[in-house]
């Protein structure tokens, strides 16, 4: 197989992770007798530095050129007063939505390594977490219109954004989700605010009648407030989590410190067609950029996810897996991870010893 993938550094952490992350793919390259060929794109704080705007036409150009596309991360401390709309954040906003990427797959797992590193209590640990977060990504209220940055109502600044979803988008995402289930335990929670939000209505009824079309899966429904719960109080209950653009986000972070660290996640944004992109669920993490600190476990298992969905090659995928389990059952740890008795390792440790692993 030739791969042609666009990278995409961004910024803080990012260049390192990515940096690791590249040299596990091209040992998978080199073991399994595969090319892969790089472009470079910036996106976020790098492209506002170097072009004055964080998601130049070149970046998506690249982006739509390649098979698949690998982020680090963006945005940080530098760019924080900006505003709104030309912020390192709607960089990746704009190439998610340019290339169509609604679909985004965040699979939260607790490896038995980490048991140790779960902060749950170790009775609920040992019950383990398996769910796949399908969280929308191009709609809600991320992308809604209207959006008021500032205006006065009754003498006050107010400001508003619209969560808005229309019933394609609502079907899409469910089959996604229904179909990721059906390889999975057989189960969908979707997760809403239907009690409160005429959206979140529309949303629970869609899912309901996708459901029509997968009886082999079971459905049920959750308010978000009690999901944020149920993960923390029993996680083993979840299979496949569907949910809208916000909602998704903010579970998918809770559901990665179950796993041990938000470093650990990775997740694969997908389309109808075209390039995805790959990406870890954390973000830029400026206050341990620069200092070899970062975990490149999320990233690199980004790729594991960029094989197996844009390539489908299953062996070299379980091949980048067991080389992230391998290093963590010989005990060593990056700082996020880190437990008494284990090995502490920086960035590029850690990504060397997961690439001769491989
Ligand atoms: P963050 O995920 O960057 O960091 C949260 C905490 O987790 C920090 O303490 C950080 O050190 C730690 N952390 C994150 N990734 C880690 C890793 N790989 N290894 C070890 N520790 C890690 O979230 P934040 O601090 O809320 O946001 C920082 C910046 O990143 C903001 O500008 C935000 O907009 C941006 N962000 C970008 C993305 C993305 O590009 N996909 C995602 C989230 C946040
Ligand atoms: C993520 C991030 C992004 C999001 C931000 C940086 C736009 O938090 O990838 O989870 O909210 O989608
Ligand atoms: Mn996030």
């Amino acid at each position: 197989m030739d791969m042609k993938i666009c990278l995409m550094p961004g910024d803080g952490i990012g260049p390192e992770i990515v940096e690791q992350a590249v040299k596990v793919l091209d040992k998978v390259a080199k073991k399994f007798g595969h090319t892969v060929s790089y472009t470079n794109a910036l996106i976020g704080g790098a492209a506002i530095d170097a072009t004055g705007g964080p998601l130049p036409d070149d970046t998506v150009a690249a982006c739509k050129a390649a098979d698949a596309v690998l982020l680090g991360a963006v945005g940080g401390p530098k760019w924080d007063t900006l505003p709104t709309a030309i912020r390192p954040e709607k960089g990746l906003l704009g190439i998610r939505k340019a290339l169509g990427l609604f679909a985004n797959l965040r699979p939260a797992t607790l490896l038995p390594e980490l048991a140790g590193a779960c902060l749950l209590r170790a009775d609920i640990a040992a019950q383990g977490l398996d769910v796949m977060v399908v969280r929308e990504l191009t709609g809600g209220v991320y992308f809604g219109e209207p959006v008021c940055e500032e205006e006065l109502r009754d003498g006050l600044r107010t400001s508003y954004n619209t969560m808005i979803y229309n019933e394609e988008e609502v079907r899409r995402i469910a089959r996604v989700a229904f179909e990721a289930a059906r390889k999975r335990s057989k189960k969908v929670c979707s997760v809403d605010k239907a009690n409160v939000l005429a959206v979140s209505r529309l949303w629970r009824a869609v899912v309901i009648e996708v459901a029509g079309e997968y009886p082999d899966v079971e459905l049920t429904h959750m308010y978000v407030d009690n999901a944020a719960m149920q993960l923390v109080r029993w996680p083993a209950q979840f299979d496949v989590i569907v949910t809208e653009n916000l909602f998704g986000d903010i579970l998918s972070d809770e559901a990665a410190v179950i796993t041990g660290s938000i470093g650990m996640l990775p997740s694969a944004s997908l389309g109808a067609s075209g390039p995805g992109i790959f990406e870890p669920i954390h973000g830029s993490a400026p206050d341990i950029a620069g200092q070899n600190k970062a975990n490149p476990v999320a990233t690199i298992l980004s790729v594991a996810m960029m094989l197996r969905y844009t390539f489908g090659l299953e062996k070299e995928a379980v091949a980048i897996e067991q080389a992230v389990s391998g290093v963590l059952r010989e005990g060593y740890r990056t700082g996020d991870i880190m437990e008494e008795g284990k090995t502490l390792v920086g960035t590029v440790s850690m990504g060397n010893l997961v690439t001769e692993r491989v």
